[in-house]
Protein backbone atom coordinates (compact mmCIF):
# COMPACT_ATOMS: atom_id res chain seq x y z
CA UNK A 1 0.00 0.00 0.00
CA UNK A 2 1.13 3.35 -1.05
CA UNK A 3 0.81 6.82 1.18
CA UNK A 4 2.28 9.83 1.79
CA UNK A 5 3.27 11.07 5.42
CA UNK A 6 2.89 14.42 5.53
CA UNK A 7 4.85 16.41 8.73
CA UNK A 8 3.65 19.54 8.98
CA UNK A 9 2.80 21.80 10.23
CA UNK A 10 5.31 24.36 7.44
CA UNK A 11 5.31 28.07 5.96
CA UNK A 12 5.71 27.39 2.10
CA UNK A 13 8.28 29.71 0.16
CA UNK A 14 9.81 29.49 -3.26
CA UNK A 15 8.84 28.67 -6.64
CA UNK A 16 6.99 25.60 -8.34
CA UNK A 17 6.98 25.07 -11.97
CA UNK A 18 3.16 23.57 -13.31
CA UNK A 19 2.87 20.79 -15.11
CA UNK A 20 0.71 20.21 -18.52
CA UNK A 21 -2.95 20.81 -18.24
CA UNK A 22 -4.34 16.70 -16.80
CA UNK A 23 -7.69 17.98 -18.63
CA UNK A 24 -6.42 19.24 -21.94
CA UNK A 25 -4.07 16.20 -22.40
CA UNK A 26 -6.40 13.56 -21.98
CA UNK A 27 -8.82 15.08 -24.60
CA UNK A 28 -5.52 15.81 -26.83
CA UNK A 29 -4.55 12.08 -26.93
CA UNK A 30 -7.15 10.93 -28.18
CA UNK A 31 -7.84 13.43 -30.55
CA UNK A 32 -4.32 12.88 -32.39
CA UNK A 33 -6.59 9.53 -33.57
CA UNK A 34 -8.22 12.57 -36.07
CA UNK A 35 -4.56 12.67 -37.96
CA UNK A 36 -3.39 9.98 -39.97
CA UNK A 37 0.30 10.64 -39.41
CA UNK A 38 2.22 11.94 -36.53
CA UNK A 39 2.09 14.77 -33.62
CA UNK A 40 4.38 15.90 -32.16
CA UNK A 41 3.19 16.98 -28.05
CA UNK A 42 5.13 19.07 -25.67
CA UNK A 43 4.04 20.28 -21.91
CA UNK A 44 2.34 16.65 -21.61
CA UNK A 45 2.08 15.81 -17.82
CA UNK A 46 3.61 12.49 -16.81
CA UNK A 47 0.73 11.53 -14.33
CA UNK A 48 -0.65 8.09 -14.56
CA UNK A 49 -4.04 8.78 -16.17
CA UNK A 50 -1.83 10.07 -19.31
CA UNK A 51 0.43 6.99 -19.02
CA UNK A 52 -3.20 4.69 -19.55
CA UNK A 53 -4.25 7.05 -22.11
CA UNK A 54 -0.71 6.22 -23.86
CA UNK A 55 -1.43 2.25 -23.09
CA UNK A 56 -4.90 2.94 -24.63
CA UNK A 57 -3.32 4.56 -27.87
CA UNK A 58 -1.04 1.58 -28.48
CA UNK A 59 -3.45 -1.39 -28.10
CA UNK A 60 -5.39 0.70 -30.80
CA UNK A 61 -1.88 0.91 -33.17
CA UNK A 62 -0.56 4.13 -32.01
CA UNK A 63 3.53 4.29 -31.93
CA UNK A 64 4.67 6.92 -29.31
CA UNK A 65 8.02 8.22 -29.61
CA UNK A 66 9.61 9.98 -25.85
CA UNK A 67 11.30 12.69 -26.46
CA UNK A 68 11.21 13.25 -22.73
CA UNK A 69 8.97 12.43 -19.88
CA UNK A 70 6.85 15.62 -21.52
CA UNK A 71 7.32 15.27 -24.69
CA UNK A 72 6.70 12.92 -27.64
CA UNK A 73 5.16 12.21 -31.25
CA UNK A 74 2.52 10.09 -31.55
CA UNK A 75 1.94 8.34 -34.35
CA UNK A 76 -1.07 7.10 -35.75
CA UNK A 77 -0.63 6.36 -39.23
CA UNK A 78 -1.70 2.37 -38.22
CA UNK A 79 -4.42 2.46 -36.09
CA UNK A 80 -6.04 -0.74 -36.61
CA UNK A 81 -8.76 -0.97 -34.13
CA UNK A 82 -11.77 0.99 -32.86
CA UNK A 83 -12.27 -1.43 -29.91
CA UNK A 84 -10.84 -0.09 -26.61
CA UNK A 85 -10.43 -2.59 -23.82
CA UNK A 86 -12.33 -2.94 -20.53
CA UNK A 87 -9.15 -3.31 -18.84
CA UNK A 88 -7.82 -0.25 -19.95
CA UNK A 89 -11.25 2.13 -20.79
CA UNK A 90 -13.19 1.64 -17.83
CA UNK A 91 -10.86 3.24 -15.13
CA UNK A 92 -10.70 6.71 -16.19
CA UNK A 93 -13.46 8.69 -17.34
CA UNK A 94 -11.61 10.96 -20.10
CA UNK A 95 -11.78 7.25 -22.37
CA UNK A 96 -15.04 8.47 -23.07
CA UNK A 97 -13.48 11.34 -25.96
CA UNK A 98 -12.26 7.95 -27.88
CA UNK A 99 -15.92 8.02 -29.24
CA UNK A 100 -15.42 11.52 -30.25
CA UNK A 101 -12.00 10.69 -32.27
CA UNK A 102 -12.35 7.64 -33.42
CA UNK A 103 -15.86 7.90 -35.09
CA UNK A 104 -13.99 10.43 -37.12
CA UNK A 105 -12.43 7.78 -38.37
CA UNK A 106 -13.98 4.60 -38.16
CA UNK A 107 -17.45 3.01 -38.91
CA UNK A 108 -17.68 0.94 -35.83
CA UNK A 109 -16.51 1.80 -31.60
CA UNK A 110 -16.69 0.20 -28.96
CA UNK A 111 -15.30 1.39 -25.35
CA UNK A 112 -16.51 0.44 -21.73
CA UNK A 113 -18.50 2.93 -19.69
CA UNK A 114 -15.75 5.34 -18.30
CA UNK A 115 -14.66 5.40 -14.89
CA UNK A 116 -13.07 8.28 -12.86
CA UNK A 117 -13.37 9.49 -9.68
CA UNK A 118 -16.50 9.19 -7.61
CA UNK A 119 -18.44 12.39 -7.40
CA UNK A 120 -22.00 10.61 -7.77
CA UNK A 121 -23.98 10.06 -11.02
CA UNK A 122 -21.64 11.23 -13.78
CA UNK A 123 -24.38 10.24 -16.84
CA UNK A 124 -23.13 10.47 -20.46
CA UNK A 125 -26.42 11.29 -22.05
CA UNK A 126 -25.28 14.56 -23.78
CA UNK A 127 -22.28 12.87 -25.64
CA UNK A 128 -24.81 10.33 -26.89
CA UNK A 129 -26.78 12.97 -27.84
CA UNK A 130 -24.57 14.75 -29.61
CA UNK A 131 -23.56 11.66 -31.87
CA UNK A 132 -26.65 10.45 -32.47
CA UNK A 133 -27.57 13.93 -33.50
CA UNK A 134 -24.71 13.93 -35.82
CA UNK A 135 -25.65 10.20 -37.58
CA UNK A 136 -24.28 8.12 -35.06
CA UNK A 137 -26.45 4.76 -33.63
CA UNK A 138 -25.10 4.94 -30.00
CA UNK A 139 -26.21 1.82 -28.05
CA UNK A 140 -25.10 1.20 -23.84
CA UNK A 141 -24.71 -2.71 -23.31
CA UNK A 142 -23.48 -4.53 -20.66
CA UNK A 143 -20.96 -2.32 -19.52
CA UNK A 144 -20.25 -1.04 -23.08
CA UNK A 145 -20.62 1.87 -25.37
CA UNK A 146 -21.41 1.16 -29.12
CA UNK A 147 -21.52 3.53 -31.92
CA UNK A 148 -22.04 3.10 -35.42
CA UNK A 149 -21.89 5.03 -38.53
CA UNK A 150 -23.39 4.20 -41.99
CA UNK A 151 -21.72 7.47 -43.41
CA UNK A 152 -19.59 10.59 -42.72
CA UNK A 153 -21.22 12.29 -39.75
CA UNK A 154 -23.18 14.92 -40.74
CA UNK A 155 -22.97 18.60 -39.05
CA UNK A 156 -26.46 20.10 -37.59
CA UNK A 157 -27.60 22.35 -35.15
CA UNK A 158 -27.18 20.59 -31.48
CA UNK A 159 -27.98 22.62 -28.37
CA UNK A 160 -26.95 20.70 -25.23
CA UNK A 161 -29.43 20.42 -22.03
CA UNK A 162 -26.22 20.92 -19.63
CA UNK A 163 -22.78 23.06 -19.87
CA UNK A 164 -21.24 19.67 -19.99
CA UNK A 165 -17.18 19.53 -20.77
CA UNK A 166 -16.78 16.12 -21.79
CA UNK A 167 -19.77 16.28 -24.56
CA UNK A 168 -18.23 19.76 -25.59
CA UNK A 169 -14.94 18.19 -26.45
CA UNK A 170 -16.56 15.06 -27.80
CA UNK A 171 -18.81 17.11 -29.71
CA UNK A 172 -15.57 18.66 -31.03
CA UNK A 173 -13.93 15.87 -32.07
CA UNK A 174 -17.41 14.03 -33.55
CA UNK A 175 -17.06 16.91 -35.67
CA UNK A 176 -13.93 17.79 -36.82
CA UNK A 177 -14.12 15.47 -39.99
CA UNK A 178 -17.84 15.37 -40.34
CA UNK A 179 -19.57 16.27 -43.35
CA UNK A 180 -20.91 20.59 -43.35
CA UNK A 181 -21.46 22.75 -40.25
CA UNK A 182 -21.93 22.13 -36.64
CA UNK A 183 -23.33 24.94 -34.74
CA UNK A 184 -23.62 23.63 -31.33
CA UNK A 185 -24.84 26.10 -28.38
CA UNK A 186 -24.77 25.97 -24.62
CA UNK A 187 -20.95 24.76 -24.81
CA UNK A 188 -18.98 24.52 -22.07
CA UNK A 189 -15.61 27.26 -21.55
CA UNK A 190 -13.35 25.57 -19.73
CA UNK A 191 -9.93 25.86 -20.68
CA UNK A 192 -8.92 22.77 -21.78
CA UNK A 193 -12.19 22.91 -24.07
CA UNK A 194 -10.26 25.65 -25.88
CA UNK A 195 -6.98 24.42 -25.73
CA UNK A 196 -8.21 20.87 -27.82
CA UNK A 197 -9.89 23.31 -30.29
CA UNK A 198 -6.61 25.40 -30.73
CA UNK A 199 -4.97 22.11 -31.16
CA UNK A 200 -7.04 20.48 -33.93
CA UNK A 201 -7.41 24.48 -35.34
CA UNK A 202 -3.43 24.12 -35.62
CA UNK A 203 -3.53 20.62 -37.76
CA UNK A 204 -6.31 22.48 -40.33
CA UNK A 205 -9.86 22.19 -38.49
CA UNK A 206 -12.25 25.13 -38.78
CA UNK A 207 -13.37 25.56 -35.27
CA UNK A 208 -14.54 28.40 -34.16
CA UNK A 209 -16.06 30.30 -30.68
CA UNK A 210 -14.03 27.27 -28.35
CA UNK A 211 -14.46 29.83 -24.97
CA UNK A 212 -17.59 31.00 -25.62
CA UNK A 213 -21.34 29.50 -25.64
CA UNK A 214 -21.50 29.05 -29.40
CA UNK A 215 -19.31 26.53 -31.09
CA UNK A 216 -19.28 26.40 -34.95
CA UNK A 217 -17.32 23.39 -36.45
CA UNK A 218 -16.76 23.36 -40.73
CA UNK A 219 -15.84 19.48 -40.48
CA UNK A 220 -12.82 19.29 -43.42
CA UNK A 221 -11.30 16.22 -45.24
CA UNK A 222 -8.76 15.67 -43.48
CA UNK A 223 -5.78 17.11 -40.40
CA UNK A 224 -2.32 17.40 -41.55
CA UNK A 225 0.07 15.34 -40.09
CA UNK A 226 3.25 16.15 -38.74
CA UNK A 227 2.23 19.50 -36.25
CA UNK A 228 3.70 20.38 -32.90
CA UNK A 229 1.94 21.65 -30.11
CA UNK A 230 2.35 22.46 -26.30
CA UNK A 231 -0.63 21.61 -23.69
CA UNK A 232 -1.74 24.33 -21.87
CA UNK A 233 -0.33 24.77 -17.73
CA UNK A 234 -2.94 22.82 -15.50
CA UNK A 235 -5.35 25.68 -13.79
CA UNK A 236 -6.42 22.94 -10.84
CA UNK A 237 -2.34 22.89 -10.54
CA UNK A 238 -1.90 25.98 -10.09
CA UNK A 239 -4.81 26.42 -7.99
CA UNK A 240 -3.87 23.96 -5.49
CA UNK A 241 -0.51 25.56 -4.68
CA UNK A 242 -2.00 28.73 -4.26
CA UNK A 243 -4.42 27.75 -1.74
CA UNK A 244 -1.46 25.77 -0.02
CA UNK A 245 0.33 28.75 -0.06
CA UNK A 246 -1.69 30.77 1.72
CA UNK A 247 -2.73 28.64 4.36
CA UNK A 248 0.41 28.06 5.22
CA UNK A 249 1.41 31.69 5.22
CA UNK A 250 3.41 31.26 2.98
CA UNK A 251 5.05 33.33 -0.17
CA UNK A 252 5.31 31.24 -3.18
CA UNK A 253 6.07 32.35 -6.62
CA UNK A 254 3.81 30.25 -8.93
CA UNK A 255 5.56 29.53 -12.91
CA UNK A 256 4.33 28.78 -15.98
CA UNK A 257 0.68 29.40 -15.11
CA UNK A 258 -2.04 31.51 -17.58
CA UNK A 259 -3.06 34.29 -14.61
CA UNK A 260 -6.62 34.47 -16.45
CA UNK A 261 -7.16 30.93 -15.83
CA UNK A 262 -6.68 31.24 -12.27
CA UNK A 263 -9.09 34.30 -12.04
CA UNK A 264 -12.34 32.65 -10.21
CA UNK A 265 -9.49 31.41 -7.61
CA UNK A 266 -7.24 34.31 -7.25
CA UNK A 267 -10.84 36.78 -6.25
CA UNK A 268 -11.43 34.02 -3.44
CA UNK A 269 -8.10 34.29 -2.10
CA UNK A 270 -7.87 37.93 -2.22
CA UNK A 271 -11.53 37.76 -0.83
CA UNK A 272 -9.71 35.81 2.04
CA UNK A 273 -7.30 38.40 2.34
CA UNK A 274 -4.11 36.89 0.62
CA UNK A 275 -2.05 39.13 -1.57
CA UNK A 276 -1.82 37.92 -4.96
CA UNK A 277 0.35 39.46 -8.12
CA UNK A 278 0.64 38.54 -11.59
CA UNK A 279 3.61 39.06 -14.08
CA UNK A 280 3.24 37.56 -17.34
CA UNK A 281 3.20 33.79 -16.94
CA UNK A 282 4.01 33.68 -13.08
CA UNK A 283 1.74 34.20 -9.93
CA UNK A 284 3.03 35.60 -6.63
CA UNK A 285 0.97 34.41 -3.96
CA UNK A 286 1.62 35.63 0.14
CA UNK A 287 -0.04 35.22 3.01
CA UNK A 288 0.91 36.47 6.76
CA UNK A 289 -2.75 35.97 8.60
CA UNK A 290 -5.31 34.21 9.36
CA UNK A 291 -7.52 33.64 6.32
CA UNK A 292 -11.11 35.27 6.71
CA UNK A 293 -14.44 33.26 5.75
CA UNK A 294 -15.61 32.94 2.61
CA UNK A 295 -18.60 31.85 0.54
CA UNK A 296 -17.65 29.48 -2.77
CA UNK A 297 -20.45 28.23 -5.29
CA UNK A 298 -19.03 26.22 -7.77
CA UNK A 299 -19.82 26.77 -11.29
CA UNK A 300 -18.57 26.28 -14.80
CA UNK A 301 -15.82 28.13 -16.13
CA UNK A 302 -15.21 31.22 -15.54
CA UNK A 303 -17.30 30.75 -12.34
CA UNK A 304 -15.14 29.33 -9.58
CA UNK A 305 -14.23 25.22 -10.73
CA UNK A 306 -15.83 22.40 -8.36
CA UNK A 307 -12.34 20.77 -8.88
CA UNK A 308 -10.94 23.76 -6.35
CA UNK A 309 -13.52 22.55 -3.60
CA UNK A 310 -12.08 20.63 -1.49
CA UNK A 311 -8.10 22.59 -1.60
CA UNK A 312 -10.39 25.83 -0.76
CA UNK A 313 -12.20 23.78 1.79
CA UNK A 314 -8.98 23.97 3.87
CA UNK A 315 -8.50 27.33 3.87
CA UNK A 316 -12.45 27.75 5.10
CA UNK A 317 -11.49 25.03 7.90
CA UNK A 318 -9.06 27.23 9.31
CA UNK A 319 -10.77 30.65 8.40
CA UNK A 320 -11.79 33.05 11.19
CA UNK A 321 -15.30 32.97 11.14
CA UNK A 322 -18.22 31.05 9.04
CA UNK A 323 -17.60 29.72 5.31
CA UNK A 324 -20.06 28.32 3.23
CA UNK A 325 -19.74 25.79 0.00
CA UNK A 326 -21.98 25.12 -2.13
CA UNK A 327 -21.68 22.88 -5.47
CA UNK A 328 -23.44 22.72 -7.98
CA UNK A 329 -21.77 20.23 -10.29
CA UNK A 330 -21.49 17.03 -8.41
CA UNK A 331 -23.81 15.36 -6.23
CA UNK A 332 -21.44 13.88 -4.08
CA UNK A 333 -18.23 15.85 -3.24
CA UNK A 334 -18.55 15.97 -0.06
CA UNK A 335 -17.09 13.05 1.39
CA UNK A 336 -13.52 14.01 2.11
CA UNK A 337 -15.35 16.50 4.90
CA UNK A 338 -14.89 13.42 7.03
CA UNK A 339 -11.45 12.68 6.47
CA UNK A 340 -11.10 16.76 7.51
CA UNK A 341 -12.93 16.23 10.70
CA UNK A 342 -10.81 13.31 11.70
CA UNK A 343 -8.37 16.40 11.64
CA UNK A 344 -10.51 18.54 14.16
CA UNK A 345 -12.56 20.58 11.20
CA UNK A 346 -15.62 21.56 11.83
CA UNK A 347 -17.80 21.23 9.30
CA UNK A 348 -21.65 20.60 8.69
CA UNK A 349 -22.18 18.91 5.07
CA UNK A 350 -25.82 18.37 3.62
CA UNK A 351 -27.18 18.03 0.10
CA UNK A 352 -25.45 20.15 -1.91
CA UNK A 353 -24.14 22.88 0.74
CA UNK A 354 -21.23 22.72 3.56
CA UNK A 355 -21.44 25.02 6.27
CA UNK A 356 -17.80 25.11 7.71
CA UNK A 357 -17.25 26.84 11.41
CA UNK A 358 -13.28 27.85 11.46
CA UNK A 359 -10.74 26.86 13.09
CA UNK A 360 -7.44 27.86 14.59
CA UNK A 361 -5.68 24.18 14.20
CA UNK A 362 -5.59 21.19 12.27
CA UNK A 363 -4.01 17.87 14.06
CA UNK A 364 -2.52 15.24 11.97
CA UNK A 365 -4.07 12.37 11.79
CA UNK A 366 -4.61 8.80 9.08
CA UNK A 367 -7.16 10.16 6.64
CA UNK A 368 -7.69 8.71 3.25
CA UNK A 369 -8.36 10.72 -0.75
CA UNK A 370 -11.71 9.89 -1.55
CA UNK A 371 -10.53 11.17 -5.32
CA UNK A 372 -8.21 13.03 -6.66
CA UNK A 373 -8.27 16.24 -5.78
CA UNK A 374 -10.01 15.45 -2.08
CA UNK A 375 -6.66 13.77 -1.80
CA UNK A 376 -5.25 17.18 -2.98
CA UNK A 377 -7.02 18.74 -0.01
CA UNK A 378 -5.37 16.13 2.90
CA UNK A 379 -1.90 17.04 1.88
CA UNK A 380 -2.69 20.89 1.67
CA UNK A 381 -4.50 20.00 5.50
CA UNK A 382 -1.09 17.91 6.30
CA UNK A 383 0.88 20.64 5.26
CA UNK A 384 -0.74 22.98 8.33
CA UNK A 385 -1.88 20.41 10.81
CA UNK A 386 0.17 19.77 14.32
CA UNK A 387 2.08 16.57 13.67
CA UNK A 388 2.00 13.84 11.75
CA UNK A 389 -0.74 13.10 8.99
CA UNK A 390 -1.13 9.52 6.92
CA UNK A 391 -2.60 10.09 3.77
CA UNK A 392 -4.16 6.93 2.08
CA UNK A 393 -5.68 5.56 -1.45
CA UNK A 394 -2.68 8.12 -2.81
CA UNK A 395 -3.36 6.44 -6.40
CA UNK A 396 -5.95 9.03 -6.69
CA UNK A 397 -3.29 11.89 -6.54
CA UNK A 398 -1.18 10.87 -8.52
CA UNK A 399 -3.57 9.82 -11.23
CA UNK A 400 -3.39 14.31 -11.58
CA UNK A 401 -0.71 15.58 -10.12
CA UNK A 402 3.00 15.39 -11.67
CA UNK A 403 5.68 15.08 -8.99
CA UNK A 404 3.62 16.37 -6.36
CA UNK A 405 5.58 15.40 -3.24
CA UNK A 406 8.61 16.68 -4.49
CA UNK A 407 7.08 20.27 -5.62
CA UNK A 408 5.99 20.51 -1.63
CA UNK A 409 9.27 19.61 -0.75
CA UNK A 410 11.12 21.87 -2.70
CA UNK A 411 9.01 24.89 -1.20
CA UNK A 412 9.89 23.30 2.14
CA UNK A 413 7.47 20.82 3.11
CA UNK A 414 7.90 17.86 4.91
CA UNK A 415 6.46 15.00 3.12
CA UNK A 416 7.60 11.34 2.64
CA UNK A 417 6.18 8.86 -0.15
CA UNK A 418 5.83 5.25 2.05
CA UNK A 419 5.08 1.69 -0.05
CA UNK A 420 3.84 -0.69 2.70
CA UNK A 421 3.91 -4.39 2.42
CA UNK A 422 5.97 -6.40 -0.45
C1 LIG B 1 -14.80 17.35 -16.43
C2 LIG B 1 -13.50 17.17 -15.70
C3 LIG B 1 -13.77 17.06 -14.18
C4 LIG B 1 -14.55 18.28 -13.71
C5 LIG B 1 -15.80 18.48 -14.56
C6 LIG B 1 -16.52 19.78 -14.23
C7 LIG B 1 -12.17 15.97 -17.32
C8 LIG B 1 -11.52 14.70 -17.71
N1 LIG B 1 -12.87 15.95 -16.17
O1 LIG B 1 -15.59 16.19 -16.16
O2 LIG B 1 -12.50 17.00 -13.53
O3 LIG B 1 -14.95 18.08 -12.36
O4 LIG B 1 -15.45 18.53 -15.96
O5 LIG B 1 -15.69 20.87 -14.45
O6 LIG B 1 -12.03 17.00 -17.97
N2 LIG B 1 -23.72 15.91 -17.28
C9 LIG B 1 -24.91 15.37 -17.71
N3 LIG B 1 -24.89 14.63 -18.86
C10 LIG B 1 -23.77 14.42 -19.59
C11 LIG B 1 -22.56 14.98 -19.14
C12 LIG B 1 -22.56 15.71 -17.97
O7 LIG B 1 -25.96 15.54 -17.09
O8 LIG B 1 -23.83 13.75 -20.62
C13 LIG B 1 -23.69 16.71 -16.02
C14 LIG B 1 -22.84 16.06 -14.93
O9 LIG B 1 -23.59 15.15 -14.17
C15 LIG B 1 -22.39 17.28 -14.15
C16 LIG B 1 -22.30 18.40 -15.19
O10 LIG B 1 -23.05 17.94 -16.31
O11 LIG B 1 -23.37 17.64 -13.21
C17 LIG B 1 -20.91 18.73 -15.65
O12 LIG B 1 -20.25 17.54 -16.08
P1 LIG B 1 -19.10 17.59 -17.18
O13 LIG B 1 -18.70 19.01 -17.43
O14 LIG B 1 -19.52 16.76 -18.33
O15 LIG B 1 -17.92 16.85 -16.44
P2 LIG B 1 -16.86 15.88 -17.05
O16 LIG B 1 -16.56 16.28 -18.47
O17 LIG B 1 -17.22 14.46 -16.79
Amino acid sequence: MEKFVVHGPCRLHGTVNISGAKNAAVAILPATLLVNGKCHLENVPDISDIRAYLEILKSLGSKITYISKNEMIIDNTNIGSAIASYDLTSKFRASYYLLGSLLGRFDNVQISLPGGCNLGARPIDQHIKVLEKLGAEVKVMHGNVYAKRANKLKGVPIFLDVVSVGATINAILACTLADGITIIENVAKEPHVVDVANFLNSMGAKIKGAGTDVLKITGVESLKQNSSYMVIPDQIEAGTFMVAAVVTRGDVIINNCIPKHMEPITAKLIEAGATVVEDGSTIHVSMDKRPLPITVKTMPYPGFPTDMQPQMCILQVLASGSSMIVENIWESRFQYTDELSKMGANISAHGNTAVINGIDKLYGSPVTSHDLRAGAAMIIAGLVAEGYTDVYSIEHILRGYENIADKFNNLGANIQYIKEGN
